[in-house]
């Protein structure tokens, strides 16, 4: 059975005492769904939030990491920099990592590479933008995004995978894509999937939802079957928020 997970992205928010503030109030939350639940912290508040969540069961995740195991990439962090202070998980391929940081699909075939051989888990994200929609080619744009970071892949490796669909139009923005946009584009990622290493694989791979994810919509959007959860910014940043999203399961 594939997992539900909601991960909440923290992005380039919060110091560190509004870190500690975020973390105690999650530790006061209480959850009553099944979703295994993430909180990525920006890399200075990693090694302190692992710490104050280590008797939870709340998983601390990297928000990105660099493909090379160590070297000359001054302000880049490591894969063995991440695991030597416990962070199992990594988020690859966000669209503000490819739109301001001109991460490509090459690029984030080798980050997820190194992140498989050091034993990670990863959060893969991807996304249409709003003219690829108008146009009407989200389905072309989405499936070149997997196939070129994903596909030279073994099907082992997507035990270790999860997929994140975020059009980039519905980030940030209030907007959300609708339940059955959302549900459309998580079946044609499946059958993307099953196509290349069949339903076993495909069945078992979480995807989650990002874009404006709200406790008010959470409900509907995981309501459907292809909805395995989703990757939470803006609402991550209050626990109330991201807990009733959590329980919205
Ligand atoms: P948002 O961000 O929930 O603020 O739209 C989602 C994301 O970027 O993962």
């Amino acid at each position: 059975m594939r997992k539900n997970i909601v991960a909440g992205n923290w992005k380039m928010n919060n110091d560190l005492a509004q870190t500690k503030s975020l973390l105690a109030d999650l530790k006061k939350q209480t959850k009553t769904s099944n979703a295994e639940v993430m909180v990525a912290p920006t890399f200075t508040n990693l090694y302190h939030a692992f710490e104050a969540l280590r008797t939870t069961d709340i998983e601390v995740i990297a928000q990105n990491m660099h493909f090379a195991e160590n070297g000359a990439y001054t302000g880049e962090i490591s894969a063995a920099m991440l695991k030597s202070i416990g962070v199992q998980t990594v988020i690859l391929g966000h669209s503000e990592r490819r739109e301001y940081f001109n991460e490509t699909d090459e690029l984030l075939a080798k980050k997820v590479d190194t992140a498989l051989a050091n034993n990670m888990r990863i959060i893969f994200c991807f996304g249409e933008e709003l003219a690829d929609r108008k146009s009407g080619n989200e389905e072309t744009i989405v499936g070149s995004q997997i196939k070129k970071a994903l596909f030279h892949l073994g099907a082992a490796a997507f035990q270790n995978i999860v997929l994140a669909y975020e059009p980039v139009w519905a980030i940030g923005t209030g907007e959300t894509a609708s339940p059955e946009q959302a549900q459309d584009m998580h079946a044609f990622i499946r059958k993307t999937l099953a196509d290349k290493y069949g339903n076993d694989v495909a069945d078992e791979v979480s995807i989650l939802y990002g874009g404006s994810v709200k406790p008010a919509n959470a409900e509907e959007i995981f309501s459907k079957p292809d909805v395995d959860g989703g990757l939470i910014g803006g609402a991550a940043l209050k626990a109330d928020d991201f807990y009733a999203i959590v329980n919205a399961f």
